[in-house]
């Protein structure tokens, strides 16, 4: 599939979620918006990292934020941490607005992680949270340029692992493809970006068996 229809087909699918599902993509049906298992210990692992390394006067990005929900709990536990939210979809941003939009620390903006505007600056914390896998297999190199590029301390960076033998056989893939990365791959782009890899954490405890790992970076001169 060429970039152009890849890039309509996941617009149009999270548009969809926007409209019908409140930004609940994962979501059974619009009766029961809830996130699922996994999705909830992705975000209790995540939850803890960033209640550890954020400072009170720092700032944090979520890439890809969806309707907003994960930052907005954080902007409520973390008052001092100024939040920020990007997505590509005005849609999930306008539902981020209008949900949240009344915390003084939380901000949403739509933004394309692969053009991002020249004004957006850096954030101490960054956050790629069940989103990079929906670029195009082409786009990978680049959207690790662009979250290097935003990341002034730490970059919290959630990956479909492409280690783990069900992604590659039976992921799901609403219709477009799911793209996978190994964290050895990440790793070792990221690094000579001025990187450091600090830990990984496995959904089921070893790499090969988890579809989902989390990696953690900090940039050397914070
Ligand atoms: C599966 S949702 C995850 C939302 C949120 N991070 C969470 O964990 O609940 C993926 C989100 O990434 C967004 N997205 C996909 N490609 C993007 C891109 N190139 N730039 C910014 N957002 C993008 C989609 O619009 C969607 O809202």
């Amino acid at each position: 599939m060429d970039k152009n229809e890849h890039r309509k087909k996941t617009l149009g699918f999270f548009r969809e979620a926007a409209l019908n599902k409140e930004g609940f993509y994962d979501a059974p049906n619009a009766n029961d918006l809830r996130h699922s298992i996994g999705q909830r210990r992705v975000r209790a692992y995540l939850w803890s990292r960033v209640v550890h390394l954020a400072g009170s006067s720092d700032t944090l990005l979520e890439v890809g934020c969806g309707n907003g929900d994960f930052i907005k709990e954080l902007a409520v536990e973390l008052p001092g941490t100024k939040f920020c939210g990007h997505d590509f979809s005005s849609e999930m941003i306008e539902i981020a607005k209008r949900k949240y939009g009344g915390y003084a620390n939380l901000s949403y903006r739509t933004q394309d992680l692969l053009n991002p505007d020249p004004d957006i600056g850096r954030f101490d914390i960054v956050l790629c949270v069940n989103m990079f896998h929906h670029l195009h297999s082409d786009d990978l190199d680049r959207g690790m340029d662009s979250l290097a590029a935003l990341t002034r301390k730490v970059l919290l960076f959630e990956i479909k692992n492409e280690n783990n033998f069900w992604n590659r056989s039976f992921r799901p893939t609403n219709n477009f493809p799911l793209n996978l990365l190994s964290p050895q791959r990440a790793r070792s782009y990221l690094l000579p970006k001025g990187l450091r890899f600090m830990r990984q954490w496995n959904i089921f405890g070893l790499d090969f068996l988890s579809p989902i790992v989390i990696l953690e970076f900090s940039r050397d001169e914070a």
